[in-house]
């Protein structure tokens, strides 16, 4: 495995893998690799013949109130984990290269950037967007892996790939969980070991919604204010947002008719969690 931190020497090696027909799979983390991570790197490893997974904190999706300096950073772990995998090129590269001082271009998806995490988290999606714009340009991989625990970003990324013409072909993973159903997540580091028993309920309160509507319950209100009671009961939750949406556009739903999008985010003590599922009506 190659560990690649210049992003020349990245673009010349994907130029000359594509010389060679091969097709090049990509994965974008922030790294701190948990199974969701490695689980995307294997549909890649699958779907390509070469595999490029990044590690990149990426600085502008994150608000100045928010966990940059802190978010959890573990290199030397990172690049066993991806060797083990069989990724060709770990590619880190530098803050300063990526956004040099004079930088001021960025990728902005109007309306789907609009609710739910970007309503929490102004200008999250617009980092994400560029950030990973830049990554397909440098990269030039003929597909690249998302999960579908962020819900939102997979629809944004999907959105720009539409809109800006990119010949890039975007796959979804579903969420990976721990064996109680937690969905992973870098930051589940930083939750205590009571922190983490109440943060279980976020994941609990997704397998309510479903069997509610199983039952035929079909309004979002009665939904919401149940889910939103049955988190609220477990000791140090706060919620962010609980919203139904329809899942192609996000746009509200006040009724679940058809397959309808869960998407709840949560604070267990500081730490934010987020977490979905998509409502189907059998
Ligand atoms: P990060 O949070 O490191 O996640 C990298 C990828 O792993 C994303 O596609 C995310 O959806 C996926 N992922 C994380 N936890 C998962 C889980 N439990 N199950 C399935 N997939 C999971 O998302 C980002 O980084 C950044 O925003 C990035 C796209 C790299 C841009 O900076």
């Amino acid at each position: 495995m190659e560990i690649v931190t210049s992003i020349e020497k990245m673009t010349q090696i994907s130029l000359k893998w594509r010389k060679e027909g091969q097709k090049i799979a990509f994965v974008p983390t922030m790294g701190y690799f948990h199974e969701g991570h490695l689980s995307l790197m294997r549909l890649a490893r699958k779907k390509g013949d070469r595999l490029v997974v990044s590690v990149f904190v990426n600085p502008t999706q994150f608000g100045p109130q928010e966990d940059f300096e802190k978010y959890p950073r573990d290199k030397k772990r990172d690049i066993e984990l991806a060797k083990k995998e069989g990724v060709d090129v770990l590619f880190c590269p530098s803050k300063e290269e990526m956004y040099p001082p004079e930088y001021q271009t960025y990728v902005e998806v109007t309306e789907l950037s609009r609710p739910l995490c970007g309503e929490s988290r102004p200008g999250h999606f617009r980092g994400v967007a560029t950030v990973v714009l830049k990554l397909f340009n440098i990269i030039r991989p003929h597909l690249a892996v998302f999960g579908e625990k962020d819900y939102q970003q997979l629809l944004v990324i999907k959105k720009v790939v539409q809109d800006l013409n990119l010949s890039v072909e975007i796959v979804s993973h579903p969420i990976v969980r721990e064996i109680d159903g937690l969905a992973m997540s870098s930051r589940n580091v930083y939750l205590s070991s009571e922190e983490r028993k109440s943060a279980l309920s976020l994941f609990k309160s997704l397998k309510l919604a479903q069997e509610l509507v199983k039952k035929g319950e079909r309004n979002s209100d009665k939904i919401r204010k149940i889910v939103r009671d049955f988190i609220l009961s477990h000791p140090y939750t706060k919620i962010d947002y609980i919203e139904l949406r329809d899942p192609k556009n996000l746009i509200e739903k006040k009724e679940i008719s058809g397959p309808t999008l869960l998407a709840i985010a949560i604070f267990v003590g500081q730490t934010r969690l987020i977490d979905n599922i998509i409502l189907e009506i059998d």
